[in-house]
This record gives C-alpha cells, sequence and structure tokens, in this order.
C-alpha cells in the first residue's frame, strides 16, 4: 500500500512536471531533460537560412501604429512556405524607464515572449534586436548605459531559452554612434551578455547604417566565437528606395528600374565580394539581416533584384532575412490573405 502510494505520487508529481515543461515549448531543453546542445555560430548561421523580418510592428512606436499587428497566424504562414528563421525588429527604449535600472515595461516584455514563443514553438529561429533607438544615435554618451541597462534585462529574461533564440545589438548604428563608439558599445553589450548567455549566438552589425562598406572598420572580441556579423543591402539605393516617404527626395527616383544588365549584376557580385572577403580573413559567418526594395519599384524589377541578391547571398554561404514581411516592402497582404507569388518564388524558388 505504502509502495503503491510512493509510486502514484512519483507518477503525479511526473506528469504534472511532464505537462507544465511541454508548455512551455520556446525552452526544449526542459522539455526532455538532456542537455542543450549548442551549435556554433556557423551551424546557427546555417539555421537562419532563409528568413524575414517581422517589420513594422514592435519596431513601432507602439505596435499597430504603422499598420502592422502581429498574428499568431504570420507565423505559420512563414513557415509553411519555406522560411527558417524570423527577425523581429523590436522598439525597447519606447518601452524602458529612463532612469536606471532601465526596467521594461512587463506587458511589452509579455507580448514580446509570445512573439518569441510563437516562433520557436513552429521549429522557426528567432532573432530580437534593438531598433529604432535613434536617441543613442544622436546622443550616444547620454544613452549608452541605458543601452546596457536593456540588454542586460533581456539576456538575464531570456538566458534559458532554446539556441534557436538569436539575439542581435543593435540595428543600423549611425550618426553620432561612429565606427569607433560603435567598437566600444558592441564590445560593452557582448561582455554583459555573456555574464547570462555564455553560448548564445549573437548578431552584429556594422556602423554607418549597416553597410557593408563599414565591414572594414569593425572590431568584434576576438575570443567570442559566437558571433555572427550582419550587414543590410539596398542597392541601388535609388532602385529600392523610390517614393520611400522617409526619405527626402525619393520621388525623382520614380521609374528607376532593375533589369539584370552585366553591370547591375557585377555591381551586387563586388559589394558581395566585399563581404565575402572580409568573412574570410575574420574566419566569421554572414547574416544579410536586410535587404528588399519598396513597392513603389516595379515589380518585374523588384523580383529580379530580389532573386538576383539573395542568390548571390547564398552562392557565398550568408544566410539572409528579406524587408519586409506585410508592410510597404511587403510579400504578404495580411488584408487580402494573399501573398505575392511572384516575390514569394524569387525568395524561396525550391
Ligand atoms: C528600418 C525601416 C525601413 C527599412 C528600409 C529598416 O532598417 O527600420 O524603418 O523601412 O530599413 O529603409
Amino acid at each position: 500500500m505504502k509502495f503503491a502510494y510512493h509510486v502514484s505520487l512519483i507518477l503525479i508529481l511526473f506528469c504534472s512536471w511532464n505537462i507544465s515543461c511541454s508548455e512551455n515549448s520556446a525552452q526544449p531543453q526542459v522539455t526532455n531533460n538532456e542537455p542543450i546542445v549548442w551549435p556554433n555560430a556557423f551551424e546557427m548561421n546555417d539555421r537562419i537560412g532563409r528568413a524575414i523580418n517581422l517589420g513594422n510592428a514592435l519596431d513601432a512606436p507602439i505596435e499597430g501604429e504603422w499598420g502592422v499587428t502581429l498574428e499568431e497566424s504570420f507565423f505559420s504562414l512563414i513557415d509553411s512556405v519555406g522560411f527558417d528563421a524570423v527577425r523581429i525588429p523590436i522598439r525597447w527604449p519606447a518601452h524602458a524607464a529612463l532612469d536606471s535600472p532601465y526596467t521594461i515595461d512587463p506587458r511589452f516584455l509579455q507580448r514580446v515572449d509570445w512573439a518569441v514563443e510563437s516562433a520557436l514553438e513552429r521549429g522557426l529561429v528567432a532573432i530580437i534586436n534593438i531598433h529604432h533607438y535613434e536617441e543613442i544615435m544622436q546622443h550616444p554618451e547620454e544613452h549608452k548605459s541605458r543601452f546596457l541597462g536593456l540588454w542586460r534585462q533581456l539576456a538575464a529574461h531570456y538566458q534559458d531559452d532554446s539556441p534557436n533564440l538569436i539575439f542581435e545589438v543593435l540595428n543600423e548604428p549611425n550618426a553620432e554612434l561612429t565606427p569607433t563608439l560603435w567598437n566600444e558599445y558592441l564590445t560593452e553589450a557582448l561582455s554583459i551578455i555573456r555574464e547570462t548567455n555564455p553560448r548564445r549566438a549573437v548578431i552584429v552589425g556594422t556602423a554607418n547604417w549597416g553597410g557593408i562598406s563599414s565591414l572594414s572598420n569593425l572590431v568584434i572580441p576576438e575570443a567570442d566565437s559566437m558571433i555572427i556579423v550582419t550587414y543590410h543591402y539596398y542597392n541601388p539605393f535609388q532602385f529600392t528606395h523610390q517614393g520611400a516617404g522617409w526619405v527626402d527626395g525619393s520621388n525623382a527616383w520614380l521609374g528607376t528600374t532593375w533589369s539584370e544588365t552585366e553591370a547591375e549584376k557585377q555591381a551586387v557580385r563586388n559589394d558581395f565580394d566585399l563581404a565575402e572577403n572580409w568573412a574570410k580573413q575574420h574566419n566569421r559567418p554572414i547574416f544579410m539581416g536586410e535587404f528588399g526594395a519598396y513597392s513603389a519599384a516595379g515589380l518585374v524589377s523588384r523580383v529580379r533584384w530580389t532573386n538576383f541578391v539573395a542568390r548571390e547571398a547564398e552562392r557565398r554561404g550568408f544566410s539572409w532575412a528579406y524587408w519586409e514581411f506585410c508592410s510597404g516592402f511587403g510579400i504578404y497582404d495580411a488584408d487580402a490573405g494573399d501573398w505575392n507569388g511572384y516575390l514569394l518564388q524569387a525568395l524561396i524558388p525550391d
């Protein structure tokens, strides 16, 4: 009797443990009680593979303000057409206190948790970053401690999550956050992240808006082998950003085409060769974290450019994330529930 009681108690405990664990699918290491296997940075970059940015949602001042509110179905749709990962741009600075310890609004954090889990539970890799921290670009010294304080909280909060959650330190450093300052800030942010996440893949981008040419200024801690380096690609800018409301003078570029001429293709190859050479020299994996052409450009040109740029990245072993899912550059019309089949095919031809 006593023995039976013990057995059933153990069974009850085991079952309830199992249920509560299986509910938390963002943490697969707990589900099966096996030690987590942390892939190296190159393996993690392969896992990113072909990704898409869930742009204009959590990176807007308030989610919804820029026309995109994330839905559970987005993650299933993205998974179902063959993407491997989502990059989720997040405007943390709009949801955190201005004074130390810069506490993040718990409701906003919960919303991000939901997005991260929605991706991870479908087997998608999830990349979260700090996006649109405009103030640090203008006044870096004043915002440095807040920037680091955000990472201290985020790193602690997500430390037990699956290796398939990847951090990206900061989107497109620019202006007063000079290449020299950026090297300093990223090193400090990494050391804070490493206190709680020693083996998680972390993505680091370049100064001057994340372009390829700034790779030559990038200095990352040599001993940190879990870094993936990222650049953004919008060349030729007058083609990709024609008619973009946030770019002064861009209406004058309307009608610019991309016709896949040898000269146009060679310009892309030359840019990517720079990235490839840098990557080989420094033995780092590369993630092209944003590329895309705005919908004011002609669809035929957009499809050609998107296909060519994605294939050139893949040919060099770079992972990529298209900018973006369902807004001005988008490949999905959330109101109509329709994909832009041409762009989707350009991104994922097989
Ligand atoms: C910005 C977006 C912009 C995109 C293309 C991103 O880094 O966050 O607001 O639409 O680049 O310009």
